[in-house]
């Protein structure tokens, strides 16, 4: 990371790119955003970007690029079969991870389909560190279940631990014990664990659950969604890691796994999918399934220019200066917030700002939404779009009760390079705002309520007028302010 210091004893995260194309925004006044929420049934995900200032619903496909993954767009080899552009990913992911075999699929969660229906047989366990929403729906529908085995540490949404992604290796004995070894599909570690606020997992603890897998011959799955963070935290804040090149601690991550996935709508900054592995007989076993649901071997559902972008984008991910600028952004923001005594998870994590919902508006109880109620007043009062990370992201049980999640979060995802200082400090004012006008928000209920993955298009109503009342405040407090 370039060293840089301010004269001024400052410490402001300085970016090493400049901007070259930009995209003009609008922020339309707080009536209409009012009406676009009431349009889009309080859930952030219905909202059209027309609507939104700052769109901070994820990282997802919406990191900006660099000139050089844009110039490598220009000469993709289009073809079906044996395209030259495959070949040069291929030869990137083998270089960077050392892995022989890679399959293509269009985005994370394909690979995940597949490996579950590779590998998940009715009554399988899946043990991990913290499960992500659709790696849990394809194990589930697949007849498997999910343990998940974060340490007690990983949950405490205040916490000065470095490494709150670690997965406990005594609950994964104690798993495998439980289920014995043969009803195990496999291990998966979360790299940059999404649901628990974008935080990280250590080198040496991924060693040591690689050696209980080992032992019981059961197989270990990373997912390397979120990795370019994770390396940043490894290389800054796990001290055997200091003096390793941001290269060295990648091979000896994928070193430890069996098989590697990812979504390269995070990883590599483009849009895509892969999975990867040294295994010709775990390859074998998944391609079939590639070529039915995502496309020839050679593209997997992927367009060719994506896939020069993400050839680019995994080599740009092993420079210091561009993973350290999201992390840095964000520990900006966290900073910030936590200053002025507003609930947000700590340490800062990756991909995001995530606000602590039941401490925010802990008046409002888990059966009203809170992390969805928040992400509709932040809305509301701000025009920033933030991504609900609690119960409405959970799934009703078998018999329909309610599965209330461990946290209650609002995830400001903080996509890499795209959004100034400024613009965050306009995030960071308009939360505080609302964080002293807190006890006006109130709860949500469901109108529409889909069966799986209902978060996305779940549509659901405010308990009381509370809206409105808030809507009145900020006019009062704000005047003609957009
Ligand atoms: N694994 C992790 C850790 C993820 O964060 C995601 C996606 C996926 C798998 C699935 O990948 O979207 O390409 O199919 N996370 C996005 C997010 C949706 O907003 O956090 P995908």
């Amino acid at each position: 990371m370039a060293n840089i210091k301010f004269y001024s004893g400052e410490e402001v995260p300085l970016e090493m790119h400049k901007v070259r194309i930009v995209q003009k925004l609008n922020l339309p006044p707080i009536e209409r955003r009012l009406a676009a929420l009431d349009e889009a049934g309080n859930n952030t995900f219905l909202l059209k970007n027309s609507d939104i200032y700052l769109d901070m619903l994820t990282d997802s496909g919406v990191n900006a690029m660099s000139d050089k993954q844009l110039a490598s767009m220009m000469e993709a080899d289009d073809s079906y079969a044996g395209s030259t552009t495959f070949t040069k990913l291929e030869n990137k992911i083998r270089d960077l991870f050392g892995t022989e075999y890679f399959l293509p699929v269009h985005q994370g969660r394909a690979a995940e389909n597949v490996l579950a229906r590779v590998f998940v047989r009715p009554g399988s366990v899946v043990p991990m560190n913290y499960h992500f929403t659709t790696s849990k729906a394809h194990i589930v529908v697949n007849g498997g279940a999910v343990e998940e085995l974060i340490t007690d540490e990983g949950l405490a949404v205040t916490s000065a631990n470095p490494f709150k992604g670690d997965m406990d290796i005594a609950k994964l004995e104690a798993c495998i014990a439980r289920h014995g070894a043969e009803n195990i599909a496999f291990v998966r570690i979360e790299t940059g664990t999404n649901l628990i606020g974008g935080q990280p997992h250590s080198l040496e603890n991924m060693r040591q659950v690689r050696k209980v897998c080992d032992r019981h011959g059961v197989m270990l799955v990373l997912d390397a969604s979120l990795l370019a963070d994770n390396l940043y935290f490894i290389k800054t804040r796990e001290d055997a890691c200091k003096g390793m090149s941001v290269r060295e601690i990648t091979r000896q991550i994928a070193d430890l796994a069996h098989i590697i996935y990812f979504s390269a709508r995070k990883l590599g900054c483009a849009r895509g999918g892969g999975i990867c592995t040294k295994s010709h007989d775990y390859f074998m076993k998944m391609r079939e399934l590639v070529t039915l649901y995502e496309g020839f071997l050679t593209y997997g559902g992927m367009s060719v220019r994506e896939m020069e972008a993400i050839t680019v984008g995994l080599e740009e991910t092993m420079d210091e200066d561009m993973i350290s600028q999201g992390p840095q952004f964000i520990k900006f923001m966290v900073d910030e917030l936590h200053r002025k005594g507003v609930p947000v998870i700590t340490p800062p994590g990756g991909l995001g700002c995530h606000l602590d919902a039941l401490r925010f508006i802990s008046h409002v109880p888990q059966t009203e939404y809170p992390a969805g109620a928040l992400a509709s007043a932040l809305f509301l009062v701000s025009g920033v779009r933030g991504m609900e990370r609690g119960s409405v992201s959970e799934q009703r049980d078998d018999e329909g009760n309610e599965v209330y999640s461990n946290m209650e979060l609002l995830r400001l995802a903080v996509p890499r390079r795209v959004f100034t200082l400024s613009q965050l400090k306009y995030a960071v004012d308009r939360i505080v705002w609302l964080y002293e006008n807190r006890d006006l928000i109130g709860g949500l209920r469901f109108v529409e309520e889909p069966k799986m993955l209902r978060f996305f298009f779940g549509k659901l109503v405010a308990t009381s007028d509370w809206q409105q009342k808030l809507l009145a405040k900020f006019r009062a407090d704000l005047g003609d302010s957009l």
